[in-house]
């Protein structure tokens, strides 16, 4: 069991978990340095709050930590800045052990934990202007949607400055020393931190501009994350100034760029291609980029990133044993709709028997939430008036694009 609990200020303790052995978050994202489940206990003059909880299997050690500085029924609130369950886990315990706990959340906060803990409770709705007294210290509260679930929020003590903003900032990264002002290995947990930023925070680059904004216009003593390291005031700035320059939007491209990441088996949607970009060009009177690749000699990576960067984009597909086959595959599931959707998008090949790659890819952009045109196929071979079409579909993609783009 583990006993550590670590004051941050007078009253107010770190009671988190540390998870050294987790390789793997949420399905996707690695772990190589394990996490932890940060939580918080702040003891006031009158009354007591938790805020945050610990995952489900650390409930134990995560309440017998609290209840080694206070009693968990003299326990008044819990304040969830977030209702994931690696931060509500603990809540169905709790509620069982003090019923009479008030729970203190945002709106999609509070709807969520009632469909995770299935139980009745107490609570408040969080809102900017709500202030919870605990006697010598207040909760307050700002509503930071999208950091990163619509529920998230961040709660702020004006009489210590200290800052709880659940993932924001946060790093898996099983720390035992709890405060960032004695990491040993800065970089490394730097390089922690950035990856937990691209997983979580990329979609939501305004979000984190926003929240910055809010967090520089408090004084702030401490920022009590869900994951890894406290960030005390010596890190404060950094981490402030790591998050601005990862959550830079990318200028608008000078000159349009559409990229065109293809597999052909035979050659014939090979042969398509010149044709294809050919129209866009025409579209755009030549003041255009276009990049093609071959998805079989091509990184994913490198295709991902040029796809992120242009201004729309086409799939050259071709069709084995009635499918579209796996690069292309594997391309179309590493994109996200909310990460990537929204650009201008089409398909395109060649098929020889039923030609179900072109349509299947047609889908998957739709699923991807893609602004698309028609798709266009040929069978086998094209032929010199095919070519033509070719031309002219990729002509009224790029007047797509340019569409979009005024
Ligand atoms: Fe650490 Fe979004 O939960």
């Amino acid at each position: 069991m583990q006993k550590d609990i670590y004051p941050l200020q007078k009253d107010i303790y770190w009671v988190g978990v540390i998870d050294q052995t987790l390789g793997v978050f949420d399905i996707t994202e690695f772990t190589e340095f394990g996490s932890t489940y940060n939580a918080y206990l702040v003891v006031g003059s009158e009354k007591s709050a938790i805020i945050d909880t610990a995952k489900v299997n650390f409930s134990e050690d995560f309440l017998a930590k609290i209840e080694s500085i206070i009693p968990l029924s003299k326990i008044d609130y819990l304040v969830l800045n977030h209702t994931e369950p690696d931060h509500s886990g603990s809540v169905q315990t709790l509620l069982e052990k003090n019923p009479h706990l008030t729970v203190i959340s945002s709106a999609p906060g509070l709807s969520n934990l009632k469909e995770i803990v299935n139980l009745p409770f107490h609570s408040i709705r969080a809102k900017e202007d709500l202030e919870i007294s605990l006697g010598d210290k207040t909760l307050t509260f700002s509503l930071q949607p999208n950091l990163h679930w619509p529920d998230t929020m961040f709660t702020y003590i004006p009489e210590t400055h200290a800052l709880f903003t659940c993932d924001f900032f946060g790093a898996h990264y099983a720390y035992e020393g709890v405060v960032s002002s004695v990491m040993k290995n800065a970089d490394e947990y730097i390089g922690a931190m950035k990856y937990y930023f691209e997983c979580l925070m990329t979609p939501f680059k305004k979000d984190v501009h926003r929240a910055l904004d809010w967090i520089e216009s408090k004084e702030v003593s401490f920022v009590g994350t869900s994951h890894g390291a406290v960030i005390d005031d010596r890190f404060l700035d950094q981490a402030k100034a790591l998050y601005r320059a990862w959550a830079e939007i990318p200028a608008r491209n000078e000159i349009p760029m559409i990229a065109i990441p293809y597999t052909s088996v035979y050659g014939y949607t090979r042969q398509m291609l010149p044709y294809v970009v050919k129209g866009v060009q025409e579209a755009f009177e030549g003041k255009v980029q276009v990049e093609v690749y071959d998805l079989v000699e091509t990184t994913r990576e490198d295709v991902i990133q040029a796809i992120r960067q242009s201004d729309g984009f086409l799939i050259g597909s071709t069709t084995i044993l009635g499918d579209a086959v796996k690069p292309v595959w594997d391309l179309l599931t590493s994109l996200n709709p909310q990460i990537d959707g929204g650009k201008p998008a089409g398909v395109f090949g060649s098929y020889g028997w039923s030609g179900e790659g072109v349509k299947y890819v047609q889908d998957r952009l739709g699923q991807l939430k893609m602004k698309t045109v028609e798709p266009f196929r040929i069978r086998f071979q094209p032929s010199t008036e095919q070519l033509e079409e070719c031309v002219a579909y990729g002509k009224s993609f790029g007047e797509f694009v340019k569409n979009q783009l005024n």
